[in-house]
Parts: C-alpha cells; structure tokens; sequence
C-alpha cells in the first residue's frame, strides 16, 4: 500500500467512525418534551418537534379505570378520527397507600393508547374533581387532621378539602411530582402523553371561601401586591374583576374587602388566589420532575348566579387575571363549555398570553359540536377541541362529530399553518345563553379578498335546516387560493384593495387530501355547483373541503 493509498484509507476510515458516532447520536436523542411554542399571534402544541392539533374527545369519568371497559371502545375512538383522548388518573388509584404507588392502570392506558396511534391528554383528578375531593385517597379521606376539610360559616365540614393546608398541598403536589416522573420514565421517548390537566374544575360550593380559622385569618390580610400589579398591568383585557377593582376605587394596597368590596365578589377572588397559588405549586413540582404543558379547566359560571351557587374562584372568565398572577407556570387557563354560547365563551379564553384549548366541548352528542369544533381552529386558533363522554357516540351512525374530524385532520396542516397569522378565519352563527340562533350573516377580510358567509342554505326548504350546526373555515393557501371547508355555508367574494373590484371563480374544485397530504380532487364544481359563478356552496348535511381560486375582473 502506497502513502497516498494509506493517508485515503485513514480518512474514510475516521469518516466513517465520525459517522457513526453521529447516527448513534441521532438515534439516541429525544425530541424534545411536548410544549408549547409561539406562532404569529397564538401558541402551537409542538410534539415529537412538530406541530399537533389535538382533534380529541374526553372520557367519562370512571371509563379509563378499567382496560376491559375501554378495549371495545379504542377502536371506535379511531374509527371516529381523533388522534387523542384525554384520559382521567386518579390520586386514589395511583397511590392507594401513602408513598407507594401503583403505575399498572397508567401503564396500560399508554399501552392501549399507542396500538391504536392516540396521543394523551392526562387528567389528575387529585384534591379536586368538580369542586369535591372523591378521588383522594382512602389515607387522606379519613385523616381530617392531618387534611382538613372546608368549613362553612355555621362551622360543618364538607367532602372539600382545604386549599389552606399545606400538608394537603405537599401530598397532593408530591403524588403529581411523582405521575411526572414516571411520564418520563415511561414516555419520554415516544411523548404518547402531551399534556397534563391539574385538578378537575375546581371551584368553592356553596359559598364564595371557606371559613375556617386559617382563611379567616388570611382574608383579614393585604391583597397581595403581585395581583394589584397585573390587575394594574393589565387594564386593557377589561375583565369582570378589573371593572369591579376599579368600581371600589383602584386601590394600589388594602384588604380584601378595602380592593373588591364587602360583597361575595372579595370573598370570590380570595378563593381564586388560594387556589390557584395551590396549583402553582403542583405544576413547579411537576414540571421539575417532566415539563409537559399543563392546564386547569374553568366550570364556566351561569349568568345571574351568585358565586357559591356556581363553583365559585375556579379559572373563570372574570378571573383569569388572578390566575395568571398566581398560577404563572401553568401554560394554559382552559374552558368547559356546556351553555349555547360557545362562540362567545370561547373567545374570551383565546388571548395574546393563552392559547385556546377546550377539554370540555359540551356533550359529545350535542348537534352544534362539529360546527364549534370548525369555529374554535378556525377562528380562534385552538390547539386542541374535546367533546364530553366521547365514547358513548362510538356507535352512531350517522356520525357527524367523526365527519367533521375526518376533514379538519386532513386539514390540520394547512390549519397550523396558518393559526395566528391571520391567514385563516372560522364561522358559525353566534348562539345567545337563552338559545337565540344569530343567523346574520359574517362579513371578514382573509387576504386579498373579503368573504360573507352566510349561515342559511339558499335550496334546502329553512323548515328543514339546523343553522345552529353549519359551520366552518376558510384557510388562505396562496394568494388568490383558498381552502374552504365545513357544511352548511354558503360564501361569496370581494376583492379589497386597489384593482378590480369585482371578484371571480376561477376554479373550484372539490376533494380530500391523502394521508400523504397530497390534494386527491374530485369533481370540478361549476354551473349550478357554484350557482353560475356566484358563490361556493358547501350544502348542510355533509362536512367537505373545496379548494377555490378566485380572480379579479372590472
Ligand atoms: C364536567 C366535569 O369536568 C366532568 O368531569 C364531568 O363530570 C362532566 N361535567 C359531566 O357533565
């Protein structure tokens, strides 16, 4: 062997050990943990490095207790198009006797998750679920004093737990410490689970604050100066407690009762500052041990009612100013909606510092889902949409909800996209508390063009239309080329802007995208399709995606 032949033989042989050393590398590195990260004017679910919409469905309370129970329904889950459950764990299944905890029911829910390609969104039913404290466990349901209970005004005890007792809350935060860690232990690899819900609608019942001797003591004291400032920082979002603030004076320092009055709305929002300082400390220590995002979710209050009546100091609309203040490492404040103004409720918890996610999107039965599910990515950005009791609508037929799932995943690309960028809008007839159906209607600009949207089909009889579940979106692909998906919506077009002021079809077609996300076009829609040229119609009864191009003419 020649010089020359052995100095080449030395250096492929040193590249090829530096290549290996790097396939090695690569193939040992995680992605990095679920998160969320920034886009435009909202946040993204980043999983796996890519963005995810969760196009999900909540379990029945007791449902992920038991695999038997589950196994017939994760196929029909699938079948139904969601690519994620959300799933209770319970502290009192979790760790049955103090420090010993049993993974098994986690285990096989991972197990049964991934065969059938569903990520997770974890529930901790810990020291509450809906207000009450069932889910603790026996250890801590019978020692009332190591873990007291809340006291109302006459002094009786409720199946409540104190927000006020740091054992509690070290127990409670120790249990959910040790869940993180054995996500990581168990997941960090594949990130199957992609966040964590702490707590389950937590909320004060039947009065806005507990009364025993240690929040007495506390509500006697100053308001927290860390909350007059955000309340002061943040006069802008004009939420119900900075009009209240301002209504009692501004006040920079004070009591309670001095800042917000004599009235339940003071005792309300000590309520909300304890509890939300409680769940700082679950997610400070859960997030040690694994930093998943993690959420509460607000029981969302009826009108009218007073708090106590509804579970008063939860993550509520008038109050997500006091926990964002005390729960800064929770990433996400989180609605349930079950009332008919979903658009309405939606919208206030889709802001610049909180993605929109909905674990809770009324019954899965409900027949205005589908349309809220088009409206809240559309519209509203949402990282995630899940209805109520999913599994109990695995055998309908027809299955709307599985339809409307079926386009937004071939969709989810061009939605991530777009989301916060203002490329995209969704549209569904606002709906009032009392149930009045706003068919207006919606006039927005996407792009170069401006759409009206209209709610009310123009050749089906309006006796037979539901226009409370037509809906949909219009997501911009280039620039005079838009994807327009839904049922029930009827659009037209104008160009904004200089030029032309007259717009045309210049294409329309319908179709699906593959799993590849290649466009597989069916028909190309004119004559009565698109009424000559006037408009894109996407009849009710059928969720569907037409892609359109429009042009300019005089
Ligand atoms: C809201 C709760 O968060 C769920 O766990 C469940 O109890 C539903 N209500 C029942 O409607």
């Amino acid at each position: 062997m020649t010089s020359v032949e052995r100095a080449r033989r030395v250096f492929f042989l040193s590249r090829l050990v530096a290549l290996s050393v790097a396939a090695f590398l690569v193939s040992t590195a995680h992605a990095a943990p679920p998160h969320l990260e920034r886009q435009g004017s909202t946040q993204r679910l980043i999983v796996n490095d890519r963005p995810l919409l969760l196009l999900g469905g909540e379990l029945g309370n007791s449902s992920a207790s038991s695999a038997a129970y589950m196994a017939p329904h994760w196929p029909k889950l699938k079948q139904m198009n969601l690519n994620a459950v959300f799933a209770p764990v319970s502290w009192e299944l979790l760790e049955p006797v103090e420090g010993k905890f049993v993974w098994s029911s986690l285990d096989q829910l991972l197990k049964d998750a991934r065969a059938h390609d569903m990520k997770l969104v974890l529930l901790w039913f810990g020291a509450w679920k809906n207000s009450m404290s069932t889910y603790v466990p026996a250890w801590v349901k019978r020692d009332q004093v190591r873990f007291p209970r809340v006291q109302l005004p006459n002094g009786q005890s409720t199946e409540i737990l104190s927000a006020f007792s740091t054992a509690t809350r070290d127990a409670d935060a120790r249990a959910f410490a040790a869940l993180l860690s054995r996500i990581k232990a168990v997941d960090a690899e594949q990130s199957t689970i992609v966040m964590v819900q702490v707590e389950n609608e937590i909320g004060m019942l039947p009065v806005a604050r507990e009364y025993g001797p240690e929040a007495n003591r506390l509500f006697a004291e100053q308001v927290p100066a860390e909350l007059l400032r955000r309340l002061d920082a943040t006069r802008a979002n004009g939420t119900g407690l900075h009009k209240l603030w301002a209504e009692q004076g501004g006040k920079s320092a004070g009591s309670w009762t001095e800042v917000f009055g004599e009235g339940d709305a003071a005792a309300e929002t000590f309520t909300a500052w304890h509890y939300s300082r409680f769940v700082e400390a679950l997610v400070t220590s859960g997030k040690a041990a694994y930093p998943l995002p993690m959420y509460v979710n607000a029981a969302l209050n009826r009108m009218g009612k007073a708090p106590g009546e509804y579970p008063s100091g939860g993550p509520l609309p008038h109050l997500l100013e006091v926990w964002k203040a005390g729960a800064p490492s929770l990433d996400l404040l989180a609605p349930d909606i079950y009332f008919p103004n979903f658009v309405d409720l939606a919208s206030l918890f889709r802001r610049a510092d909180n993605a929109l996610f909905i674990p809770e999107a009324n019954n899965s039965d409900q027949p205005e889902v589908p349309a809220n599910a088009f409206y809240a990515f559309g519209k509203l950005d949402a990282i995630g949409f899940g209805p109520f009791s999913i599994e109990a609508i695995g055998d309908l037929k027809p299955n709307p909800l599985a339809d409307a799932y079926a386009v937004l995943r071939q969709l989810s690309p061009a939605i991530l996209s777009a989301q916060g960028l203002g490329r995209m809008s969704g549209f569904k007839p606002r709906v009032l508390e009392d149930e009045t159906v706003i068919a207006t209607p919606i006039t927005e600009d996407i792009g170069g063009y401006r759409f009206t949207v209209s709610f009310t089909d123009p050749w089906v009889p309006k006796a037979s239309q539901r226009v409370a579940t037509h809906g949909g979106l219009i997501v911009q692909t280039g620039p005079e080329e838009y994807l327009i998906a839904g049922q029930g919506i009827t659009v037209t077009a104008k160009p904004v802007g200089a030029g032309p002021p007259l717009a045309g079809i210049d294409s329309a077609w319908e179709g699906t995208f593959d799993s590849q996300g290649r466009w597989v076009a069916g028909r190309a829609l004119n004559g009565d399709q698109t009424h000559q040229g006037r408009h894109v119609r996407l009849a009710p009864g059928q969720f569907q995606i037409q892609r359109i191009r429009f042009y300019r003419y005089r």
